[in-house]
């Protein structure tokens, strides 16, 4: 992962092996191995965002691990008041084995990280969801059975979702296609490696990204901090930035679809599309567990 001290922050600091490796201990802890990794260990969780999938799992994967998981939402915290996270970060190492962070800027999770002797795992921040994508790629190549060669279409904002499925699908050797309007486009950083690829489609058209894809994947047009952007974000993305039946033609035959949750039916998804794909999408659900004990057992469990 990371020299030194291990974290989990965004999907670039990984290889294309480190990738495969967590997937690959997801899928046997999925199939039933057991493993204590936790035990006697303790893993701070802290929500400066809501969430139901991320603290859920987390709170069930720590416990099956044989860990203690301590849910830490930043307003009933010192964080919630100001203490600064470089000192949070001090203080939470002395007590836990680990800590999981959902905040809102990148550097947030980097500064815990930086200053935390534990290894630290980014639950969502506004440039990056890695956790998420590990089960977004579990779940594409139990029902695909592979990952390689496959065309990934992401279709919507460019945001945290967007950035780390480009980031994810390409290391895994995905072609991917990202539809997203003119000033809603992925972060920089992800569209300079992105490209340096040659597998990878930055375009507008919903169309053109969804054309044979095998697997969809869309987000909210608003995500968790941009409520005040809601309503000029819904007169740019209405009506184009769905997945449809439409979408769904232009696709490869048989070809899946993903959201990671939560979904707004009528806005970036149709009611028919998503409950034609409910399957796969709670089997996505289902996956942060066991990608994201994979994770915890590779950080703190070794
Ligand atoms: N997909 C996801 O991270 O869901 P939550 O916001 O419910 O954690
Ligand atoms: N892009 C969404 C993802 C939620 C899991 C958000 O950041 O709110």
């Amino acid at each position: 992962m990371i020299a030194g001290k291990k974290d989990f922050l965004k999907l670039l600091d990984l290889e294309r092996d480190d990738i495969l490796e967590i997937l690959e201990l997801a899928d046997r802890l999925k199939g039933g191995e057991k493993c204590n990794a936790l035990a006697g260990k303790s893993v701070g969780l802290i929500f400066e965002k809501s969430s139901t999938r991320t603290r859920v799992s987390f709170e069930v994967g720590v416990h099956q691990l044989g860990g203690y998981p301590l849910f830490l939402a930043s307003s009933h915290s010192q964080l919630g008041r100001g203490e600064p996270i470089e000192d949070t970060a001090r203080v939470l190492s002395r007590y836990l084995d680990g800590i999981m962070i959902r905040t809102f800027g990148h550097d947030r999770v980097e500064n815990l990280a930086k200053y935390a002797s534990v290894p630290v795992i980014n639950g969502l921040t506004d440039l990056a969801h890695p956790c998420q994508v590990l089960a977004d790629l579990q779940t594409v190549r139990e029902h695909k059975g592979k990952l390689e060669g496959l065309k990934m279409a992401y279709i919507g904002d460019g945001n945290n979702m967007a950035n780390s499925l480009i980031v994810g699908g390409l290391k895994v050797g995905m072609e991917v296609a990202c539809a997203s309007p003119a000033g809603y486009e992925p972060d920089a950083s992800v569209r300079a490696y992105a490209e340096g690829t040659g597998r990878f489609t930055l375009t507008a058209d919903v169309l053109e990204a969804a054309r044979d894809a095998d697997v969809l994947f869309t987000d909210v047009w608003a995500s968790m901090g941009q409520e005040e952007e809601a309503e000029e974000r819904r007169r740019v993305f209405e009506g184009v930035y769905q997945i449809n039946d439409k979408v769904m033609a232009a696709a490869a035959k048989g070809a899946m679809v993903q959201h990671c949750l939560p979904a707004h039916r009528g806005e970036e998804i149709t009611a028919d599309v998503f409950e034609a794909h409910a399957r796969e999408i709670f089997d996505e659900a289902e996956n942060r567990l066991h990608a994201q004990k994979a994770v915890m057992v590779k950080l703190m469990g070794e």
